[in-house]
This record gives structure tokens, C-alpha cells and sequence, in this order.
């Protein structure tokens, strides 16, 4: 399949007063990152909180404008694309975000909230809408009679059902979820990953997948990214990032993931035990503990991540290292 989504070289620079007197600032969001999404298929991006993720997904949804770079879709530049193809653009790319609750308006029921994008793009005639949208819910693993009812009446998970029904309304290409699990208790979050899935093998939908939590995008992820202060420090399918990673972030990301529990049919049913992680010599959430994350304003010489890696040589903090070709895979380290 070719390349639905190209997203090359992006930045996105958010200007910081610096105090009185005090010259404005920058801060590097997001610092030059490039991959390609393909048809049918996921991508995730890892991070710790702040390394730029949600920024990504904005400027991909067009929600925020570029400071620099360019962003594909279907070979189109969204940036100058005339204004008919970005709404096709916009029907095609849809989000969902992690808070399913303040994503649907209280006030509507919920036929109302998924019959909108149907009235929006004019899609279908009224009288159709109810069948379709039943359809759609039981897609989801809904039955027709939430079409009755208001969000407050349902769990975490079932709003979130709910929001990916929303955005499969307008049979989108591409979507892109940002932290769609973070909210949801982590039996929730196995079934709405095995959710994601299903709709991936039916629709040949692609899926950008936003995470900071390096366990749960395993089973999902055709290729992952992992994002270190506004850029990609390592990029690989999915089973080469777990099986060897290569840069000393990942690394130290993975030693403090737990494993999921993956059954004969392949479906996802829990994580790992968490407690049996911490008792590894070089743990992550111990690690972050005596190093936090540097500041995107004051991004550190050299290496990005020398301050925190364990295994950091005398050019780490003087030269930056390239994000490199490293047989058929991405990392950025002086170690490769
Ligand atoms: N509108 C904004 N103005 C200034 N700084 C912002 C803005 N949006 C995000 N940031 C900053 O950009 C960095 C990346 O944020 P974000 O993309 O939300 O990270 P993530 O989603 O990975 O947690 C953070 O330091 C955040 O504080
Ligand atoms: S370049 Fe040096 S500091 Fe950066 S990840 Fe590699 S070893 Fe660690
Ligand atoms: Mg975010």
C-alpha cells in the first residue's frame, strides 16, 4: 500500500515571554519530525508527557498551523490544499482524545451527537440516518437504545465506544487517536484496544496512535516511534522495537513496561503485573524519579537525552546525534 499520511520534517515553536526586560523565548514543541503512515496500517508515537505528542496530532489535524515542514495527505500539502480538498480532508482524518466525557456535549443524546456529522457533510438522508447509525453502534459493541440516551448515563468506556462510533461515522481514512486509553481502567483499555484492532481488519482503516505508555501499543502497532523532546529518537516495526531497541530511551521506556497477556486468538486480556517490573536494576519510573524530564525552552547541548542515559560517553553532550539508518530502521544515538 502507499503513503496515506507523509508528515516531513515538521516544527512547531510556541514563542515564551521571557519576563520583563527578558528576550522572548521558544519553545521547540515539536523539532523537525518526519515519518509516513501507510494504508491499513498503525503507527504509534511513545512519549513521556510533553515530548510533543498532542502537538503532533494538532498540526496533522490541521488544529494548529506549522512553524515549519509539510504534511501529506493522499499526496495532497494540507497546508495550501484548496479549500473543497480540505474538506474531504477533514471527513477522511478524524481524532478521538482521551476524555471521552468532555469530547460529547451533556446537553445532546446521543443519536443527536452521532447524527451531526451525517447533517454536517450531508451524507444521507434523515430517514436513513437511525439504521446506519445502528449499524455503527453495534460495530462498536453498542446496542441501538444508547441512540436514547445522554452521555452521563454510561461508563468511560462505553463514551469511549461512543467517540470512535462519532468518528467512523464519516468513513475516515485515517485516524488519529491521542491518549484514547489514558482515562480507562486497564481491563477497559484491553477491550478497546481488541476494539481498534477489529475495526483496523474490517475497514483497512490506518490508525496514528498516541501513547505514553510503551505496553499498550504493542499488539496494535504495525510501527512505533518514540518521541524524546519534540523529535524522534528511534522508529521501527513494531516487533524489532520490543525485540532489540536501540536507543538507550526506548530501552529504559521498556524496562519499566509490563507485558500484556496475549491469548491462542491473539486478543489482548491484561497487562503484566506491575510490581514485578520495579524490582529491575534500571527501572524507568525509579529513573525518572532522580531526573526529570529537561524543559523544551532549554533543550540540553549535544544529545537531548545525556542528562538522563545511563549510557552516555564523552561526545553525548557536544554532538547531536542524526537520526540514522540503521539497517532498515531509525535511531539516533552516537552508540549506532
Ligand atoms: N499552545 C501552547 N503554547 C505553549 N506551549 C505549548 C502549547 N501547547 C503545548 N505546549 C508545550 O509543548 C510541549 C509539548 O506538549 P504536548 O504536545 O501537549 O505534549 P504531549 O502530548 O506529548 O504530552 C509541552 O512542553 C507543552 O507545555
Ligand atoms: S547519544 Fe549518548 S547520551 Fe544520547 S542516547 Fe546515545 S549514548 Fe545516550
Ligand atoms: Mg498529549
Amino acid at each position: 500500500m502507499g503513503s496515506l499520511l507523509i508528515v516531513d520534517s515538521i516544527k512547531k515553536y510556541f514563542p515564551i515571554k521571557g519576563g520583563f526586560r527578558k528576550p522572548l523565548k521558544l519553545l521547540k514543541a515539536v523539532d523537525g519530525v518526519s515519518f509516513e503512515v501507510k494504508g491499513n496500517s498503525v503507527l504509534s508515537i511513545v512519549g513521556e508527557s510533553g515530548c510533543g505528542k498532542s502537538t503532533v496530532a494538532k498540526l496533522i489535524l490541521r488544529l494548529l498551523p506549522l512553524t515549519e515542514g509539510r504534511i501529506f495527505f493522499k499526496g495532497m500539502d494540507i497546508s495550501s490544499a484548496a479549500s473543497e480538498d480540505i474538506k474531504k480532508f477533514r471527513r477522511s482524518v478524524q481524532i478521538v482524545f482521551q476524555d471521552p466525557f468532555a469530547s460529547l456535549n451533556p446537553r445532546m443524546k446521543i443519536m443527536d451527537i452521532l447524527a451531526e456529522p451525517f447533517k454536517i457533510h450531508n451524507l444521507l438522508p434523515n430517514k436513513e440516518i437511525k439504521d446506519r447509525l445502528s449499524g455503527l453502534l453495534k460495530r462498536v459493541g453498542l446496542s441501538a437504545d444508547v441512540l436514547k440516551r445522554y452521555p452521563h448515563e454510561f461508563s468511560g468506556g462505553q463514551r469511549q465506544r461512543i467517540c470512535i462510533a462519532r468518528a467512523l461515522t464519516v468513513s475516515p481514512e485515517l485516524i488519529v487517536a491521542d491518549e484514547l486509553l489514558s482515562a480507562l481502567d486497564v481491563s477497559i483499555q484491553a477491550q478497546i484496544l481488541n476494539l481498534l484492532l477489529d475495526i483496523k481488519k474490517e475497514s483497512a482503516i490506518s490508525i496514528v496512535f498516541i501513547s505514553h505508555d510503551l505496553n499498550v501499543v504493542h499488539y496494535l502497532s504495525d510501527e512505533v516511534a518514540v518521541m524524546y523532546l519534540g523529535r524522534i529518537v528511534e522508529m521501527a516495526k513494531t516487533e524489532d522495537l520490543f525485540q532489540s531497541p536501540k536507543h538507550p530511551y526506548t530501552e529504559l521506556l521498556l524496562s519499566s513496561a509490563p507485558k500484556i497477556k496475549v491469548k491462542e486468538d491473539k486478543k489482548i486480556r491484561s497487562w503484566g503485573d506491575k510490581k514485578s517490573s520495579t524490582s529491575q536494576p534500571l527501572n524507568f519510573s525509579t529513573f525518572r524519579l532522580i531526573s526529570d524530564v529537561p524543559s523544551p525552552i532549554d533543550i540540553p547541548t549535544g544529545c537531548p537525552f545525556h542528562p538522563r542515559c545511563p549510557k552516555r560517553f564523552d561526545i553525548c553532550d557536544k554532538v547531536v546525534p542524526e537520526l540514522k539508518d540503521i539497517g532498515g530502521r531509525l535511531a539516533s544515538c552516537h552508540l549506532h
